[in-house]
This record gives C-alpha cells, structure tokens and sequence, in this order.
C-alpha cells in the first residue's frame, strides 16, 4: 500500500512484474529442477577468462575504466565491436549507427524512449519475450498480436495489421525466438523489411540466440535486408558470453541512434565501462568464437536429451524442435492447464514457464516454454519424467 496521498504513474495500471521473476522466488526451494529461466548454463560462464581480463584492462586503463565514461560507448569497444558487426553482418555499422547498451534490455528501453507515444500500437510475435512485452506495456503501447507458424511470424498477417493498425513499431526476434524455439525464414525476413518500408513502421529486431546455433546455416538479419533505416537491430553478449555483465548494442540509422543516446543520457548515462572493456577483449583476443564453439555441443546434447524426454510424453502433446537457441515450446491438447499444474509441478520439484504469460493476450493455458541450459543431463532426465508423469495424470 502506498502511503496516503501518493499516487503510481498510470503506466503502471495495466503492469505487473514479470511473471518469470515471480517464478524464480519459488525456485529457492533446494533441489528444484528449473526448466523456467532462460540462464546459461554456469558451465558456459567464464568466469576465469573474465578475472584474468577484468586485471589485465585495470592494469592497463584503469584510470579511463574508473571514471565516467561517454554514452556512445568505451572507446576501444565501440572500434572493435564495429570491426565484429563489419565482418559478421552485411548491414553497414560505424559510429553513427552502433550505440552500447546495458544488455539488450536497456536498448530496448531506448528504442521505446524514441519512438513511442502512449497509446501507439506495436506489433508483437504471438507468443513473445514477456520482459520485453512488459517494457512495451511500461511505454503504454497497444500491442497487437501476429499468428506465427512453423516458419516464424507471417508477413501477410503483418501487413493486415499495418493496414488496420498503422503500427509504430514490429518487435520481432527472427532466431529460436523466446519462447516458441523457432526461426524465421529468409524469405519472411525480406518480406518484413519491405512491409516497414512500405507502411512506414520501424522493426525492432531482438537477437540474442543468432550465435547459439547447432545445427543449419546462419539466414542473414531482417536488418541486411533494410536499405533505408526502418530496422533497429538490437545484439547481446549475454548468451554467449555472461548476462550478468550486461553488455548489448543497437544498430540502427544514425538519426535513430542518436534519440536513443539522448535517452541513455537520463537511463544510465553509459554502460559500465569495465564490462565494455572486458567483452572488448573478448573480441580484441580472439577469444568470443572459439568460447561459443566450446559452449555448442553441451548446449545441443541438453536439447536432444529433452526432445527424447517429449517423445514419451502424453499422446497429443506438440513442441517445436528448435535448430538452437535455449528453449523448447510445448502444446499440450486443448482442455490442458498447464497454469493450474505449475504449482503442482513446483511442489514435486519442478518448474516450467506457464505459456500463458507470452501471449499478449493471455489464454493458451495449454502450453509451457521449457529451458534446457540450465539443467544437468541428470536433471532433465528426472525433471522431465516427473512432468511426464504429473502431465499423464492430468490429461482430461
Ligand atoms: C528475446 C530476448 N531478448 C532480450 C533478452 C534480454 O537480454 P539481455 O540480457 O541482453 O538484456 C532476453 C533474455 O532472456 C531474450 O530472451
């Protein structure tokens, strides 16, 4: 309760906390099983490699590491995070069009500082990253939710909400997406940038899990197909180096760019210079591909070792098989309640992701996001048949 007299912002009528940071209170419980975060697993976190480097640019730059530091971004990272962004994109990437951030999340904010006014409509993924989602909501923006299929989100459902809607923004994440594990296809990728161009909207393109790929072929960006500046594509190293550094970067058209540092001004004035500096030396050392190929086949072998775990589940039961990424999406028949049994779940010793919390617009009670990442193969093994079980029990 508030004391008497004060009053919240009205941007927080329709906002709750996130329903994952509300699970995790429950997940303190000693041997819990959680298939709920999105966290990488503590074997992928190099911790080691961090002190050795968190030393070596303290000894070397200190002084500059330890005093403020600009907006736009640690000087030496922002030169080799655009000679990174050159040589694994085609999209055009300098000074004027890469901005830092605090973790993807922040750049998130950003974008949504510069762009929307209360009551815009942003084109959502149904279902899609509630943190996100949640974010929108703060900036009071109307979402409005896209059918996807087993190809992603669909451009010919896009443009029939760009007729009706008139969006402002598409927030989209084009790789194993959060929560669905799927990708979208190339060809989708381009009709996507030609319908931001065409009606006018700025596509928000979120892609964390690009690198986590274990098998296939990596497709180019929506961004690559962007002439004109209608895409805002937003990186992270969370997933592939450590979330709690919380290092991310914008890619956008300079004017663009430009409001979001304005806006980082007020935010967090910059993003801390020594985990710039220490995921600058990841790329200046060579050291980012070889980690991430160290971290793919554990990766790949958790989500087999889930999917063989599906396969025995509950006649009925759906769920995608992701080419990477952290999570598998589960569709369980129609009548299931998957919300109702998440408490059940949790009293045995496991926890989920209800599906419900993705959908902008609720319901789908019949679904879960599962995370793989972060378990042992011995966990998933027991995690999974305890769900089996407690699922079998409750099909209707
Ligand atoms: C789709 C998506 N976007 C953004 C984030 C947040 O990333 P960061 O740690 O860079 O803020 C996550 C984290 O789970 C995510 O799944």
């Amino acid at each position: 309760m508030l004391p008497e007299g004060l009053k919240f912002a009205s941007r927080f009528d329709n906002v709750t906390g996130s329903a994952i940071r509300e699970i995790f209170k429950v997940l303190a419980k000693p041997n819990m099983i959680s298939f709920a975060g999105g966290n990488p697993s503590v074997d992928a976190l190099p911790d080691e490699v961090c002190a050795r480097l968190a030393k070596q640019v303290l000894e070397n730059d200190g002084k500059r590491i330890l005093q403020y530091g600009a907006t736009e971004g640690y000087p030496p990272f922002l030169e080799s995070l655009i000679q990174y962004l050159n040589k694994t994109y085609a999209f055009p990437a300098d000074k004027s069009t890469v901005l830092p951030t605090t973790g993807s999340t922040a750049g998130m904010e950003l974008v949504c500082k510069a762009m929307l006014n209360p009551g815009d409509t942003v084109l959502v993924e149904s279902p899609t990253f509630l943190g996100n989602m949640q974010t929108l909501k703060l900036y009071q923006a109307n979402l409005v939710p896209i059918a996807s299929d087993d190809e992603g989100v669909i451009p010919e459902e896009v443009e029939k909400a760009a007729k009706e809607h008139h969006p402002k923004l598409f927030y989209v994440i084009p790789n194993f997406q959060n929560p669905s594990g799927r990708t979208l296809s190339a060809e989708r990728r381009k009709a996507i940038a030609q319908l931001a161009k065409k009606y006018g909207f700025l596509v928000l393109e979120d892609d964390p899990y690009r690198d986590l790929r274990y098998e296939g072929q990596h497709l180019p960006t929506i961004k690559e197909f962007d002439e004109d500046g209608y895409v805002v594509y937003m990186g992270s190293f969370s997933k592939i180096v450590s979330p709690g550094l919380r290092v991310g970067y914008l890619v956008a058209q300079q004017d663009i760019l430009r409001k979001c540092a304005i806006g980082k001004q007020g935010t967090d004035l910059h993003t801390p210079n020594l985990n710039q500096a220490i995921v600058d030396q990841f790329l200046r050392q060579d050291l980012l591909a070889p980690h991430i190929q160290s971290i793919l086949p554990g990766y790949q072998q958790k989500m087999e070792a889930m999917l063989r775990e599906l396969e025995s589940f509950p006649e009925g039961t759906r769920y995608t098989r992701p080419e990477g990424g952290l999570f598998l999406f589960v569709e369980m028949p129609e009548g299931f309640n998957a919300t109702e049994l998440f408490n059940e779940a949790v009293e045995q010793g496991v926890a989920y992701v209800p599906g419900t919390f993705f959908y902008p617009d609720g319901g789908h009670h019949n679904t879960l996001r599962l995370n793989f990442s972060n378990s042992t193969m011995e966990q998933i093994h027991v995690g999974m048949t305890k769900l089996k079980e407690l699922f079998a029990k409750n099909m209707k």
